[in-house]
């Protein structure tokens, strides 16, 4: 098979690896990948919302089947797009990835199926918002509504720093149109993890648990990011939360779908809020979580390919996923400023020591080569994930593997898996 990858994130590394692996794959793409995805696939010179050259691309180089790694080219359409033009492809269609690209849409759809989650509102107009922000009072949570990289989320710790956010998001300044609606939500504690199932629109396989650090510093203090790092297993998803979040968040949301005429293929991520044994959906992403899925395939035992043409096809019967009895954990280094502005282009040191370490692999996502060797890129730069009998042991791993890599101005948690070692 010919198998083409889109996106140039550290998950679409992850998905080029782990395809890659796969007996049925003899031709293996990724557009635009990274420079750790040139080692294992033909990179393509392509942005993930050209939509009309990916279609072209995938027919002269008869593609069996495409892969698509974040939300962007989903809520334009690829799926509809290729599936038009009789092409495979793995991933929600525009309608089905709304659950994503739109936060008023998934309050509303979890509302409407009874899923748990935090009360909420939908406002457009600054007054309405200010009398829910008084009526539900402070901390208090907003939302742009449509997609804003993982960072349209403000936690206000006052009324007045909710109403700040609240007017910087409907004025256009600080998400453009993805924040002329917001969502406004009841502030929820308890301790998060990442679910993750992959479906057809009737069937659903779970994927192993997680657990991600949206905070940049340890501690989960600062700002929100698009992830600081994940491990797999997450203990606090017992085996009951596994079941609650089965019966009361996945399946009644993919049901919804189904009912609401958005039938739902692909990987389905839910954010939850775990608290005395109860779970509460934070929000719905129509992908792979990014750093998620860098641990979670690096546990996968089974081929992932029969998986994802599967879901293509339209049909997971008969199909599951094996898991390696063993811990991950992927470390992310990021560049100085992050998530502010970052700076690129300092050169990255002792990539290939990292990389020699026995169940260690350093996942590429903000990289770019300059004279032939690696330079930093992006605000995320790289995943050092590694395998461990415990998640101990992967924590020692993925941190043996950070030490070996320097740049100036580098910065990651160093507390990635601590909570696991809490509860275990
Ligand atoms: P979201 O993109 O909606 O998952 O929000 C990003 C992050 O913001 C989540 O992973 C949480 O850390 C935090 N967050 C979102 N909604 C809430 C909430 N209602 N209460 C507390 N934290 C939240
Ligand atoms: N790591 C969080 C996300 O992918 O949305």
């Amino acid at each position: 098979m010919k198998i083409l990858v889109i996106g140039g994130g550290g998950r679409e590394h992850a998905l080029v690896w782990k395809i890659s692996q796969s007996p049925l794959v003899d031709k293996l793409y990724c557009a635009p990948g990274n420079p750790g995805t040139a080692g294992l696939a033909e990179n393509v010179a392509l942005r993930v919302d050209q939509l009309d050259e990916l279609l072209e691309f995938a027919k002269v180089n008869s593609i069996d089947l495409t892969v698509v790694g974040p939300e962007q080219p989903l809520s334009l359409g690829i799926v509809d797009l290729f599936e038009a033009n009789g092409l495979k492809i793995f991933g929600p269609s525009k309608d089905a990835a709304f659950i994503e690209g739109s936060k008023a849409f998934s309050k509303d759809l979890m509302h409407k199926y009874n899923v748990p989650t935090a009360a909420y509102g939908v406002f457009t107009d600054l007054a309405e918002a200010e009398r829910f922000i008084d009526q539900t009072g402070a901390p208090i949570v907003v939302k742009a509504d449509g997609l804003a990289a993982g960072k349209g989320v403000i936690i206000a710790r006052t009324r007045d720093e909710a109403l700040d956010a609240v007017r910087d998001m409907l004025s256009g300044n600080a998400f453009g149109s993805a924040g002329s609606r917001v969502v406004i939500e009841e502030f929820l504690t308890g301790e998060e993890a990442s679910f993750l199932v992959i479906t057809d629109g009737r069937q659903i396989i779970p994927l192993a648990s997680a657990q991600d650090h949206k905070a940049i510093f340890d501690g989960d203090q600062g700002p929100n990011t698009g992830g600081m790092g994940a491990y797999s297993p997450a203990p606090v998803v017992t085996a009951d939360i596994h079941e609650k979040a089965m019966r009361q968040v996945l399946r009644p949301a993919i049901d919804g779908m189904a009912a609401e005429g958005r039938p739902y293929r692909g990987v389905l991520y839910a954010g939850l809020m775990v608290k005395d044994g109860q779970v509460k959906t934070l929000e719905f992403n129509a992908r792979f979580g990014d750093p998620e899925c860098q641990p979670l395939l690096m546990r996968m035992k089974s081929d992932i390919v029969p998986v994802l043409l599967a879901v293509a096809n339209g049909d997971l019967a008969g199909l599951d996923i094996e898991w390696h009895d063993k811990a991950a954990v992927c470390v992310v280094m990021a560049a100085a400023g992050y998530p502010g502005d970052y700076r690129k282009g300092d050169a990255i040191e002792g990539l290939e020591q990292a990389a020699s370490l026995e169940d260690v692999y350093v996942f590429h996502a903000g990289t770019s080569t300059r004279d032939g060797s690696c330079v930093t890129n992006g605000g995320r730069v790289l995943g050092v994930t590694a395998l461990g009998g415990t998640v101990k042991e992967a924590i020692a791993g993925a941190y043996a593997g950070v030490a070996r890599i320097s740049w100036p101005g580098v910065q990651y948690r160093s507390d990635i898996g601590r909570k696991a070692l809490d509860r275990v």
